[in-house]
């Protein structure tokens, strides 16, 4: 057994002192004093001055792997997500096979037993062509569908507006959207090489992939929602705009139509591409300093459900193009995650109530995971230490692709130990 003895907990809206007894990969007892006296054979975890939060989810990220294996694996993947608080993920399908059967969640998962440090399930894409296998499938371990409206890196759209009805109308379980609305982003990317040519500057990225964009798609998607009570969470909120289309209710199993936003779209706008160019370049685009400002204003609020990553890696030679069109979107960034987020406690943007709420409470409440996202007595015990006045600076980099546009960044917070099953899989920057 292991107590976790003397730490502050931050759970379920309240913030108290806590002893938590875990008994191999489960909370037994969570008690104001818990006497290790009282058990035999008991290790102590000294929690003093730290703060303990379940352990995130993040249901969001791409892993790589298969076939992309030189910009991220499984692996390193998932040594960011521990070093950043995560213990469980979700990961996306446009892998190389794309994952659009349940053949290939299972190959995903087969992999996953192996190498990851978190838990783990995988996201089925649909396309034209697997349409009745995502809506007849088992999901008992896949946790939802991923519906590219509009393209993105990997080309896994569904165009069709008549089979994008159907999947509203049939499936069983949450689909996750991909909302950009691909003709307007063809009429700007045309405007833009009308006026620049090939030397279109990473910058324009905000207004080829506009918030217009956004909200037309968006918009397509809540009404479907709405027309046939279909479980959907839109990804990456990026725009102002776009929150007025999400309710303020709080998550209930009545609140058929969530949101979810990124951590980059919280932290960087349009200026940081001056510094930062094709580094920030992802899908859906960073946007202006208002919409960064809606967003870190909604982010205490119900307009928005999750906080995750889209943590997208591609390597530094991919990224390092100059033609803004061939060079790919996409962010490495799971592991400053929780990093960013506490820069925003830090400014007052949002509490650390919420913080396990949008990271770890309703992303299981979402997606239904059983037994995880809170530490309640009988849940598995996947458990985050934090110490929240560690100040220190982002100076190595985790992920395979081996950069990150935070790196130098300096943080107050830091994650001191991760717990998942009960296992020590981070404890003092050590896997
Ligand atoms: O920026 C992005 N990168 N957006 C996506 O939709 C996909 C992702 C990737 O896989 O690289
Ligand atoms: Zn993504």
């Amino acid at each position: 057994m292991r107590l976790i003895k003397n730490g502050t907990l931050v759970n379920e809206n309240s913030i108290a002192k806590k002893d938590i007894l875990l008994d191999a990969d489960t909370i037994v007892k969570i008690a104001d004093n818990i006497n290790s006296n009282d058990y035999k054979d008991i290790e102590i975890i000294d929690a003093t001055g730290l703060h303990i939060f379940p352990g995130l989810i993040d249901t969001h990220v791409h892993f790589r792997e298969p076939g992309l294996t030189e910009k991220e694996d499984i692996k390193h993947g998932t040594m960011g997500a521990v070093a950043s608080g995560i213990t469980s993920v979700f990961e996306m399908p446009n892998t190389n096979p794309a994952t659009l059967s349940f053949d290939a969640v299972n190959d995903k998962c087969k992999l996953a037993e192996e190498k990851s440090l978190t838990n783990y399930s995988f996201f089925i894409g649909v396309s034209e062509e697997n349409l009745d296998e995502v809506i007849n499938g088992d999901y008992t371990d896949t946790c939802g569908v991923k519906l590219f409206m509009g393209s993105s890196t990997g080309n896994m759209a569904l165009k069709d507006s008549a089979q994008i009805e159907y999947l509203f109308e049939n499936s069983k379980v949450p689909i996750v959207i991909h909302s950009e609305d691909d003709a307007i982003i063809e009429a700007n990317s045309r405007e833009y090489m009308d006026k620049y040519g090939d030397n279109i500057p990473f910058s324009a990225h905000s207004y080829i992939r506009s918030d217009k964009a956004c909200y037309k798609s968006t918009e397509v998607a809540v009404a479907l929602a709405k027309k046939y009570g279909t479980r959907i969470h839109i990804a990456h909120l990026s725009s102002a705009i776009e929150l007025e289309l999400f309710s303020n209710a709080n998550l209930d199993e009545n609140k058929n139509i969530t949101s979810e936003v990124c951590v980059h779209h919280l932290f960087y706008e349009n200026s940081d591409f001056e510094t930062l160019g094709s580094k920030i370049k992802c899908n859906p685009s960073i946007k202006f300093e208002a919409d960064r400002d809606a967003l870190q204003k909604a982010v205490s609020t119900p307009l928005i459900d999750t906080i995750a990553t889209d943590h997208a890696p591609h390597t530094i030679e991919q990224k390092g193009g100059t033609n803004y069109f061939s060079t790919p979107s996409g962010i490495p960034i799971i592991e400053n995650s929780l990093y960013i987020v506490l820069s925003l406690y830090g400014k007052g943007l949002i509490s650390l109530e919420q913080i396990a709420e949008k990271m770890a409470h309703n992303p299981a409440k979402i997606f239904k995971i059983a037994k995880r996202g809170y530490v309640k007595e009988g849940y598995f015990a996947d458990i985050t230490l934090v110490d929240l006045n560690k100040e220190w600076k982002k100076d190595s980099v985790i992920s395979k692709c081996g950069w990150s546009p935070l790196e130098g960044e300096t943080f107050k917070g830091k994650v001191v130990e991760t717990i998942v099953n009960g296992n020590s899989v981070y404890k003092n920057d050590e896997f």
